[in-house]
């Protein structure tokens, strides 16, 4: 980073032109969708992404990654996943007569792993400690994750048979949840037209280098969040605690990357400061998945109006 000339907040704002723009050229899906990712890319965080088979989930993951020209992994969450599989291992060079490490898939930029919840607790959790920690200890030695480092793990919102439902404790590591659902009927038709030409994400040229994204994302922690901002951000957390159908609420983790968030939205939007709007139009994706709720108030969208509710009724600033 040292040789990188400092980023701006509007080269931020146009950084994140370039690859909404780009990643829209391949995948359809709704502005938000595109949006969560980006924040979640530029402030460091990760993205759970819960939703169907064939609905672009791989597409959007690979397309973000030819975007800003990323290393790119894929895991499958399988039962006889072992941790060894997703960071690496030591393995034994005879010629040289020591242990040295091969790095996991982890160790790309941008990281997919699909059906997160069908992989056992144990590698479920390596896996969630290599996002949190970003490094990994093997036989003693410890290695740094890429940098940047962005891990999009799926999961299908029906299909619960055989799988381990990720703790809530790891669904906090998550900085958003998404969900992209069915594209509109004029998305629809226009995918199929354009795939009839082939595989459009491999169409996609580098609109950024990772070094620009490294910029960006330290760009986004100058951004600036006032006193009443932060008060803003703990009276919603406090709502979902106080409300009735939430069994537990927003932790306090989940304050600190809903305030992350919502300085990487401003910076996308060329601010130095970031704004209750900011921070509203985050809180659905942010909190949701973190809130455990009463077992008579759950449904598919319980959390999401939990937040919605809290978010409308904390007077903004
Ligand atoms: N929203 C979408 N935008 C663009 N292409 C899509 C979309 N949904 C599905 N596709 C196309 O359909 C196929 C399956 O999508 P894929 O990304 O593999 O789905 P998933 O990973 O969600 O199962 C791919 O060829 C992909 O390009
Ligand atoms: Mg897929």
């Amino acid at each position: 980073m040292a040789t990188s000339p400092r980023f701006e907040l509007a080269d931020v704002a146009a950084l994140g032109n370039r690859l909404r723009a780009n990643v829209g050229r391949a995948v359809k899906a709704v502005d938000e969708v595109v949006q969560d990712v980006l924040v979640a890319l530029l402030a460091e965080g990760h993205v759970l992404v819960e939703d169907h088979p064939g609905v672009g989930k791989t597409a959007l993951a690979r397309a973000f990654a030819r975007s800003i020209d990323a290393e790119y992994a894929r895991i499958q969450g399988t039962a006889d996943l072992l941790p060894a599989d997703v960071v690496g291992t030591s393995i034994f060079n005879q010629r040289e007569a020591r242990f040295e490490f091969r790095p996991g898939p982890v160790f790309a930029n941008i990281v997919l792993v699909d059906e997160i919840n069908r992989a056992s607790p144990k590698t479920q959790s390596g896996l969630l400690e290599c996002m949190q920690e970003r490094r990994v200890t093997v036989d003693v030695h410890t290695h740094e994750v890429a940098r940047p480092f962005l891990v999009i793990a799926t999961q299908n919102p029906l299909d619960y048979e055989g799988t381990y439902p990720l703790p809530e404790a790891q669904l906090d590591r998550f900085m958003v949840r998404v969900s992209l659902g069915y594209p509109s009927a004029e998305q629809e038709a226009d995918m199929l037209a354009e795939h009839a030409a082939g595989d459009r994400v491999l169409d996609l040229a580098p609109v950024c280098s990772l070094n620009e994204v490294l910029g960006a994302q330290e760009a986004v922690t100058r951004v600036h969040a006032s006193e009443a901002l932060r008060r803003y951000v703990v009276a919603i957390l406090e709502r979902t605690r106080a409300d009735e159908r939430v069994e537990l609420g927003a932790s306090p983790r989940a304050g600190l990357m809903l305030l992350r968030a919502a300085k990487a939205a401003a910076a996308l939007d060329s601010r130095d400061h970031a704004l209750p709007d900011d921070v509203q139009a985050l809180a659905p994706a942010v909190l949701s998945h973190r809130l455990l709720l009463a077992p008579e108030a759950m449904s598919a969208n319980g959390a999401v109006a939990v937040v919605r509710d809290a978010v409308a009724r904390v007077p903004a600033l």
